[in-house]
């Protein structure tokens, strides 16, 4: 199918070669082998402001969320809160409440006729972190609006005096967070404990503070992300008739390879960075290259999922019947690999079918004003916004 992707003119114009180091040292990757071999090695989160965060005093620094964690504590937060993230709590305890949901907000556009896709994104994937974090106490369209306006403040660290406003304002979006759905879910569950996140960590010990950087951590991982993937879909499918159709009335198992490729070919998180923690070997087309530690390495996600040594012929269409390597996930490092790859794909797979699936069987709905591309710093990515669909009559 003739899809060229929304973010193409981010490309590197021609692809150099599998690794190559800048003039500043840094290490850019865009081969697969490479990128799953570097993300599998002894290195350290370099991304999402991990580094910003490893600048603060020791005796103000609190503990880090799991995605800035490494090593055997990282692996025992992963494997003690793995149950949320399973197919099988998917499919019982998060399917009916996505469903609630994606049919609330369908609701709502069609008796408003009008609605920008970006905030119905945020309202669906904000309702499902919610629920597994165990925010859910608070009305879902203040929460959304919140955990929105948060994660696309300029979280950058450092007192200067040029930037003592966009500092303020940071913290003020924290505390309304904290206090509004922060602080009350915390009470909740010191009362009465449930099956969520917040209050596995309560479990653990963990502190206030500490549970508010993890619900921002899961906000930003499983919102943004999930909010941005289902606008992107939604955009390729409304221009796409033939493929609208083939989604809406295909079975499940199509319409999650649909999902897939168009995560393939569009990576929400465009950019992963990591810090080599010891000398590394990494074999490159034959040859051994080394790393030395201290690199820091940049692997460019788009360029390395199209990777047609792994994906195959026309890396850069969209093709349903791309044959990949055993192992290799459908969205190749759309979720990413190794010790930090996503928790929550099952998740965001499933409520991005929930949602479109229902959006897109909508009669006479189309695109009244076409989205504003835009960047995403915290997830070096694209975001679509001013996304106006309607539902003609
Ligand atoms: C289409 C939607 C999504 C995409 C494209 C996506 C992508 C990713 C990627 C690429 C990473 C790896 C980061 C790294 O290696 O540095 C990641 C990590 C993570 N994701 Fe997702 N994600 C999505 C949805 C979700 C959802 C729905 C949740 C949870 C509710 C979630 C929770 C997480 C967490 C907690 C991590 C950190 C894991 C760790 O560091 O151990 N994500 N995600």
């Amino acid at each position: 199918m003739p899809i060229t992707s929304l973010t193409s003119r981010w490309r590197i114009p021609t692809r150099v070669r599998p690794l190559y180091r800048d003039a500043d040292g840094v290490l850019h990757v865009t081969g697969f082998a490479e990128a799953r071999a570097i993300l599998l090695a002894d290195v350290r989160q370099a991304g999402f402001k991990a580094e910003t965060m490893q600048k603060i005093p020791p005796r103000l620094r609190i503990k880090p969320p799991v995605l800035f964690q490494d090593g055997p504590e990282h692996r025992e937060q992963r494997t003690q809160t793995a149950r949320f993230f399973t197919p099988a709590a998917v499919q019982a305890r998060y399917l009916p409440l996505m469903e609630a949901v994606a049919g609330q907000l369908i609701d709502e556009l069609c008796r408003a006729r009008q609605a920008d896709l970006n905030h119905m994104a945020a309202r669906m994937a904000a309702g499902v972190v919610a629920e597994v974090v165990g925010l859910n106490a608070s009305p879902l369209a203040g929460l959304a609006r919140r955990l929105d306006r948060l994660l696309h403040a300029d979280l950058e660290i450092g007192l200067s005096l040029a930037r003592l406003p966009a500092y303020l304002n940071v913290q003020r979006l924290v505390l309304d967070f904290y206090r509004k759905d922060v602080r009350p879910a915390i009470r909740a569950r010191r009362a009465a404990p449930q099956d969520d996140l917040i209050s596995h960590l309560l479990s653990k010990g963990r502190t206030d503070q500490d549970i508010l950087i993890e619900c921002i951590t899961y906000g930003a991982a499983g919102m943004v992300t999930t909010q941005e993937f289902i606008c992107v879909a939604a955009w390729h499918m409304l221009r796409e008739p033939e493929l609208r159709d083939r989604f809406v009335r295909g079975e499940l198992q199509e319409r999650q390879s649909i999902l897939y490729e168009l995560l393939r070919l569009e990576p929400v998180v465009g950019h992963l960075f990591r810090r080599a923690a010891s000398d590394l070997v990494i074999e490159s087309e034959g040859e051994k290259v080394h790393i030395p530690s201290g690199v820091l390495i940049d692997l460019h996600i788009q360029e390395i999922n199209a990777d047609a040594r792994a994906v195959g012929a026309e890396p850069y269409e969209f093709r349903l019947d791309r044959r990949l390597e055993k192992g290799v996930n459908p969205a190749v490092l759309g979720f990413g690999s190794g010790p930090h790859r996503c928790v929550g794909e099952y998740l965001a797979i499933a409520e991005s079918d929930v949602f479109l699936r229902r959006l897109l069987a909508l009669r006479g709905l189309r695109i009244l004003q076409e989205p504003r591309l835009g960047r995403n710093e915290s997830i070096q990515g694209y975001e679509l916004r001013n996304f106006i669909l309607e539902v003609a009559e």
